[in-house]
């Protein structure tokens, strides 16, 4: 029998020898049979991981590890320092108040509600529409695009409605329920000098793992798509989170949704599925180049390798539209300026009114972009394509209307 070093677990006791696995009986540990069994242990925990993304397919559990302790307070009070010498709080938030109001409490599903008229007995699916909600009061600014992911779904089965809200379980609301406040820097904040200091405040709380950004820091509120057998809900900054319709019409957040880690940029919020192909088209935008990178996903949930589109600045990008055989995205002069927002007190999206915009089409299956065919436009910005046919017209949506969605269930 093989032995092993070991050391006495008994209070006072300083015991040495060699282990036979018999020797607890005197309380005494064997620091190899210990390591064994933490080895042994985090490769059940590693499989059983990795067991759990595959069979999510494709679906990352959201876990992360926020720490709370006097670093957290020292930041949290540098911040409130900066807010109170440099932010104006007489200024109303629009966004908090009369219809744009937050609800403060998710609803459990709710049945039987009062229908005026006739539930056809053959309706059976969910309403669903995803919106910003932000369950924590702002520290100091707040744009409408900064709330947390809320979904409200209207179930319908057997000539019956239910209503259900929940929020999208995010990396960013996990961990300010961790806080019980909000921690994640806000669109709202990114104006003048006080912009660039709150930029710091949120790289200083990752820097030091106060908050932990391995799982980004979206807020899935911006609009729902259904691929692939999956309900997603997205927000451009960041990856797809994944949520399930229950039998009941409850909302459950299944996680974050990497394409087997295939996917490592964000994720725009408004892909296109085409109903003929069953494929998804989508892109992202980021700050550092490649400024945009475009993905086709095939109808069973491959998403195949990126394409960077080359463009002069970083950009916002919203939305994009395809056609039967070509992607068209809009290089529209709307920059990330981070530089202006402090120098010249503006916010950190600007547009330039000297700068041409331009649409670029290039063929839908395209590996990289050398076919891609640039048009210039007059100076302008839009942010919603209405319709894309092969004529390609565009028009402007209202924003309320890209986040509707009817999820039927099978
Ligand atoms: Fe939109």
């Amino acid at each position: 029998m093989a032995t092993h070093n070991y050391v006495c677990t008994v209070p006072g006791e300083n015991l040495h020898g060699h282990c036979n696995r018999e020797s607890s009986i005197y309380r005494l540990r064997c620091i190899q049979c210990d390591a064994q069994r933490e080895s042994q242990r985090v490769m059940v925990e590693k499989e059983k991981l990795e067991n759990d993304v595959v069979a999510r397919n494709g679906i990352v559990a959201v876990d992360p590890k926020p720490k709370n302790g006097v670093t957290s307070k020292v930041i949290d009070f540098v911040e409130k320092l900066i807010v109170k010498w440099m932010y104006d709080s007489s200024q109303p938030l629009h966004y908090l108040s009369g219809n744009f109001a937050p609800v403060p409490d998710e609803t459990p599903p709710t049945k039987d509600l009062h229908v005026i008229g006739h539930l056809p007995d053959c309706l059976n699916g969910e309403f669903v529409r995803v919106g910003p909600n932000p369950k924590f009061a702002p520290v100091a600014g707040y744009h409408w695009f900064d709330g947390d992911g809320m979904i409200h779904g209207l179930r319908i089965k057997d000539g019956k409605a239910t209503y259900v809200s929940r929020f999208v379980r995010t990396s960013r609301l996990k961990q300010e329920e961790f806080f019980g406040g909000a921690k994640f820097m806000k669109i709202g904040d990114l104006k003048g000098l006080f912009g660039l200091l709150m930029v710091n405040m949120q790289m200083l709380r990752a820097k030091l793992k106060v908050l932990d950004v391995s799982y980004g820091n979206g807020t899935a509120n911006t609009a729902l798509v259904y691929h692939h057998g999956k309900l997603l809900a997205l927000s451009e900054a960041d990856k797809p989170y994944a949520v399930k319709v229950l039998e009941d019409g409850d909302l459950q957040t299944l996680g974050m949704l990497d394409y087997d880690k295939r996917l490592q940029h964000s994720f725009t919020a408004h892909p296109k599925v085409d109903p003929y192909t069953g494929e998804m088209f989508t892109f992202g935008y980021a700050h550092t180049p490649p400024y945009i990178t475009y993905r086709v996903i095939s109808k069973d949930g491959f998403m195949h390798d990126p394409v960077p589109i080359t463009v002069s600045d970083p950009i916002m990008m919203h939305d994009f539209a395809i056609t039967e055989n070509y992607a068209i995205f809009m290089d529209l002069p709307l920059y990330f300026r981070p530089k202006e927002m402090v120098k010249e007190n503006k916010l950190i999206f600007t547009f330039d009114d000297t700068k041409k915009a331009r649409f670029g089409i290039l063929p839908r299956y395209a590996k990289n972009e050398a076919q891609m065919k640039w048009f210039e436009l007059p100076n302008c910005f839009i942010f919603h394509n209405g319709v894309s046919t092969l004529l390609f017209q565009i028009f402007l949506s209202s924003y309320s209307l890209c986040r509707l969605l009817f999820c039927f269930l099978s």
